[in-house]
């Protein structure tokens, strides 16, 4: 008699990019990334489809599967969804929707909620749940970190220990979790974290890939089997590894990172996909003792004063639809022709290393044997082209010695040979610049007379070359 075949089969995914493979190796074929397979057994008998199970024990029907229509036949939905706002403008405008109408979370979506450790997250989430609960809307706060006292102990700091239709649900156990949303029917679910929940069939550890992939996609159907919106709270590293939330981006509607360092009070969440808005948007907040402060001018982000410094200069950048400004600052110091350092921090490596060299070519600033540290200040990043003269300017006031003029910004992208290139939305920026106390800036001259944009309060002051931007450093 042939020996029976085994029913398990084992396979190893790589937890960094979550390719498969079929034996294990101390390095990742396709990612490269070194000991990241994990063993993954699959049940030859097991279903594979995540549906399944789901469904049936959603809410007693069968869901009909569809069936493939003509487009012209599908319903237009004319851009329209149903969205619950927080009422925490910063974080709705984040999510999408038409500045002119309703904002927030678009029912029966998944949004994944990115950040380091210790940066906010549960903060953030607690205090968004708070908002959207209502005696009308109910919300699901899952902890899996926490305990419900610990919870409730910082909702009280929050103001939202009290709030009605805020409920709290202490477990790691997917099946619990779906029981309660079956239960409760909340309009929205927040998971802090996914990496601590687990399918108890899956026969992998918490937090593995497996685990992860799984437990997400179960929890997308769930949104949208029920229209439930679910908010998955994932932690990344710095490399942006650790079994990272990375894998379960293409899984779901809207990916937001909660950035800042823990040093400075300022955080932004950012998203960088968003299949209900733009992917551009930030939302600009303020760590405090009673949680997180919308702070929608910039508040700590924005440059401390408008007078100025030699090697700092400010410069409104975009971010999505709105300009801020921000602060790049350089500094110079003795270095070795040929081992001279160019550190970047906030920055474009690429485009400091390309802005010293047209210094170099069309400034007549020698910087071959100058180390060239530079950085953005306070947190907003600056990597549009429009902060190239901002910088140019920083590095050659550094090391000269030279500031621009009090109340001056600059804003402008450098090209190789040494032009000013215009930028858009140059008005936004002046219109920014303007309202936070700044008199002048240097800008790019327009192609046609009479198109540069008047803003009252600052004066553009026009150059062409980077020759004539470097006679603004007095
Ligand atoms: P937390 O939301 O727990 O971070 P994450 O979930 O991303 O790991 O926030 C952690 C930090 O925030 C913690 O060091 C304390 C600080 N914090 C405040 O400064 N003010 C507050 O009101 C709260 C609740 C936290
Ligand atoms: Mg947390």
């Amino acid at each position: 008699m042939a020996p029976k075949m085994s029913k398990t089969k084992t396979v190893f995914a790589c937890n960094a990019c979550g390719a498969v493979q079929h034996r294990w190796a101390g390095k990742c074929p396709d990612c490269g990334g070194w000991n990241t397979l994990e063993e993954q057994r699959l049940d030859a008998g097991a279903s594979r489809d995540p549906q399944k199970g789901l469904i049936e024990g959603w809410d007693g029907s069968t869901a009909e599967a569809a069936g493939a229509v003509p487009i012209s036949q599908v319903d237009a939905q004319g851009g329209r969804v149903n969205r619950l706002p927080s009422g925490i403008g910063e974080l709705d405008r984040v999510l999408g929707g038409a500045a002119d109408a309703q904002q927030g979370i678009v029912e029966g979506s998944v949004v994944l909620v990115g950040g380091e450790p210790g940066i906010g997250k549960s903060t953030l989430l607690l205090q968004a749940a708070g908002a959207w609960a209502s005696d009308q809307a109910g919300v699901l706060y899952v902890s899996s970190e926490e305990s419900a006292e610990q919870v409730r102990d910082r909702a009280q700091r929050l103001g939202v220990g009290a709030r009605e239709g805020l409920f709290v649900l202490a477990d790691t156990n997917l099946a619990r979790i779906t029981e309660q949303v079956r239960k409760l029917r909340p309009a929205v679910v927040v998971i802090d974290s996914i990496q601590m929940i687990y399918k108890a069939d899956l026969g992998a550890a918490p937090g593995t890939v497996t685990q992860l992939r799984q437990c997400a996609s179960e929890l997308t159907y769930l949104a949208k089997l029920s229209g439930t919106a679910v908010v998955l709270v994932g932690h990344v590293t710095k490399e942006g590894q650790l079994a990272g939330p990375r894998l379960l981006e293409h899984l779901v509607d809207c990916v937001l990172y909660f950035e800042g360092d823990r040093f400075h009070a300022g955080r932004i969440v950012r998203a960088v996909k968003n299949r209900f808005g733009s992917a551009m948007e930030l939302g600009l907040f303020e760590m405090t003792g009673e949680g997180l402060q919308e702070t929608p001018g910039g508040g700590s982000i924005a440059a401390e004063e408008t007078g100025s410094r030699p090697g700092s200069v400010v410069c409104p950048v975009m971010h999505g639809s709105r300009a801020l400004i921000a602060e790049v600052q350089a500094l110079t110091a003795t270095g070795f022709v040929g081992s001279a350092k160019r550190k970047a921090s906030g920055l474009d490596a690429n485009r400091l290393a390309m802005l010293i060299a047209v210094l170099e070519q069309h400034g007549g600033v020698r910087l071959a044997d100058r180390d060239v540290f530079a950085s953005s200040v306070g947190g907003v990043r600056v990597v549009e082209p429009a902060g190239d003269l901002g910088l140019l300017l920083a590095i050659a006031g550094a090391e000269r010695g030279r500031g621009l003029q009090p109340g001056v910004c600059a804003i402008g992208e450098v090209g190789l040979g040494g032009e000013i290139r215009s930028v858009a939305h140059l008005e936004a920026r002046l219109h920014e610049a303007a309202r936070m106390g700044y008199t002048g800036a240097i800008v790019p001259t327009p192609h046609r007379r009479g198109s540069m944009p008047k803003v009252s309060g600052i004066k553009p002051d026009p150059v062409r070359t980077v020759g004539e931007a470097l006679e603004r450093l007095g």
